[in-house]
């Protein structure tokens, strides 16, 4: 591939503010997650969020929002923001619908190859969806 300079320093540029970002957040060592009495869903990743409930609006288990809740202050707030109020560095989480439920464990458990870790030796997905939940409660979507 044929990059101009000014795009590769711009890259760069992405680069360092990002390790910046990351060093300057702090802790990046997953947290481990109780989830408490919800039930363990397994390892075979739903498609689905099977903690937003029944109606079209969905809503939302509590209990779900509040394990999520610790959970996603304790392994994502550091790069996604506190409450998933981005700042801009990260994909904003509270613009994902819940037709992207199935990208979200996707990207969540594999990580991506541009700064997303991994979580699927960390966080089962009772955990995840825990999280996805809590975005949920605080996303306007
Ligand atoms: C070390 C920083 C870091 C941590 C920690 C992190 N993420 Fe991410 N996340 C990123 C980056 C960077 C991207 C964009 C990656 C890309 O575009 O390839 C991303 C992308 C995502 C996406 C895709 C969003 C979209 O709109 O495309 C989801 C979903 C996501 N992260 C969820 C989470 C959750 C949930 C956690 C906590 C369990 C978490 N992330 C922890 C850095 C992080």
């Amino acid at each position: 591939m044929l990059l101009s300079p000014s795009f590769k320093l711009l890259i760069c540029a992405s680069a360092l503010t990002w390790a910046s970002a990351v060093a300057s957040h702090g802790n990046v060592t997953p947290q481990p997650v109780d989830t408490g009495d919800l039930p363990d869903l397994g390892t075979d990743a739903l498609n689905k969020n099977p903690f937003r409930e029944g109606n079209e609006h969905g809503e939302l288990n509590e209990k779900a929002v509040n394990i999520g809740e610790s959970a996603y202050a304790g392994n994502c707030a550091g790069c996604h923001g506190i409450e998933a109020q981005s700042g801009g560095l990260t994909p904003d989480l509270r613009e994902l619908t819940e037709w992207d439920d199935e990208y979200f464990i996707g990207r969540v458990m594999n990580g991506t190859d541009r700064g997303m870790p991994s979580f699927k030796s960390n966080l089962g997905q009772t955990a995840i969806w825990s999280i996805r939940t809590y975005v949920e409660s605080v996303s306007d979507n």
